[in-house]
């Protein structure tokens, strides 16, 4: 029997209009536009602005414009997974208010949380129902209205999130395109360095854990920056190993942009030059489970069908992971 993949058929993205620059940051935090670019690589970072909108309302917009890149319509979804932390409610899942936003009423779905590895996580769960033969157009989503958890007087956390959203659409191939490996590890040991205190069943919201802040965004930079070097670049380097990439092999590197400097060591254990790693972070930030299909979005043209991609993230858990996969269309 022939091999299903799962491959990727299109992808779109969204990012709200208004625009938080480094210079407007110095004026609400003790910062500097040099110190934050020099230390991130972040120029400016979207924010979505807007009574009563969350996450979804900028996913919506973002698996919209996929369908009309596909010419389908929302009736032809199977599934729809949304990779984020910051989901409109803690329930229902965002996944269910898309559908509805959407009329996507033939399709079922569920959110993951993986931190800043949501999206890729996504992905690879995703896959499995294309592989499997049940499903013929599984939609992932990674979106995050970091805004609203985030503390704009902290200047360690503020200056580095930004919001998005970004989706793209898994057809089964039949021709060796598509999802080919992945690698996903988690080390929960990692939570107390990168998470929000509160709100959760272990501590629900009251006055005392708004007052206290516990809502926002906790990060030690530190070191979930010295762990996300390491991993970001092992795993990278791991799943090309096990797949006998070697640096010309590889097309493109698609990394979870969390800071310039982290993107940095990762190419460089992989061997692979500036021009194949794709980077947004200087006009989005870390838009947290967006990132990943926000570059897919920007490099869609430049990517030819059959290259070999990495993608690759490090996030709040710890998670992290690494996915191979060859791309399936010119566009
Ligand atoms: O996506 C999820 C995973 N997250 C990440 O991967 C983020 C990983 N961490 C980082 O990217 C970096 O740790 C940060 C960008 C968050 C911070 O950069 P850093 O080089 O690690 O700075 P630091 O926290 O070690 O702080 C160095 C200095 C401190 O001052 P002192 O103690 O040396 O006087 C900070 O108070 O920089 C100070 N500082 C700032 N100065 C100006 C911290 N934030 C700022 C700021 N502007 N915004």
């Amino acid at each position: 029997m022939t091999k299903i993949t799962a491959a990727i058929t299109a992808v779109a993205g969204y990012v709200p209009e208004f625009i938080l620059s480094n210079t407007e940051l110095e004026k609400m935090v003790p910062t500097t536009s040099q110190w934050i670019e020099e230390r991130t690589g972040i120029k400016e970072r979207r924010i979505l602005k807007g009574e009563g909108l969350g996450t979804s309302d900028m996913c919506v917009p973002a698996v919209e414009l996929l369908l009309k890149k596909r010419g389908i319509s929302a009736l032809d979804i199977d599934m729809i997974i949304v990779g984020t932390v910051t989901p409109d409610f803690v329930f229902p899942a965002t996944s269910n208010v898309i559908c509805d936003k959407i009329g996507a009423v033939n399709a079922w779905g569920f959110d993951l949380a993986g931190g800043c590895s949501s999206f890729l996580y996504a992905l690879a769960t995703g896959s499995q129902f294309i592989e499997t033969g049940k499903y013929k157009k599984v939609i992932v989503v990674g979106g995050d209205k970091m805004s609203s958890i985030m503390d704009y007087t902290d200047r360690s956390t503020c200056i580095i999130f930004g919001d998005g959203a970004g989706a793209v659409l898994l057809e089964p191939d039949t021709e060796g395109l598509g999802l080919i490996d992945s690698i996903l590890k988690v080390d929960g040991s990692g939570r107390k360095y990168l998470h929000q205190k509160a709100g959760g069943s272990v501590k629900p919201p009251s006055h005392e854990s708004i007052d206290a802040k516990e809502h926002y965004v906790f990060q030690d930079g530190q070191p979930v920056f010295k762990r996300a070097v390491v991993c970001m670049a092992e795993v990278s380097a791991e799943i090309m190993e096990k797949n006998k990439l070697k640096s010309e092999d590889v097309a493109w590197l698609v990394p979870h942009q969390a800071n310039k400097r982290i993107i940095d060591a990762t190419a460089h254990r992989m061997g692979l030059p500036q021009e194949k790693v794709m980077l947004n972070i200087q006009k989005y930030g870390n838009t947290t489970s967006a990132t990943i299909p926000l570059c897919l979005w920007d490099y869609e043209k430049q990517m030819k069908k059959g290259d070999n991609i990495i993608i690759s993230t490090f996030g709040a858990g710890f998670t992290w992971g690494a996915i191979y996969l060859k791309w399936a269309y010119n566009s």
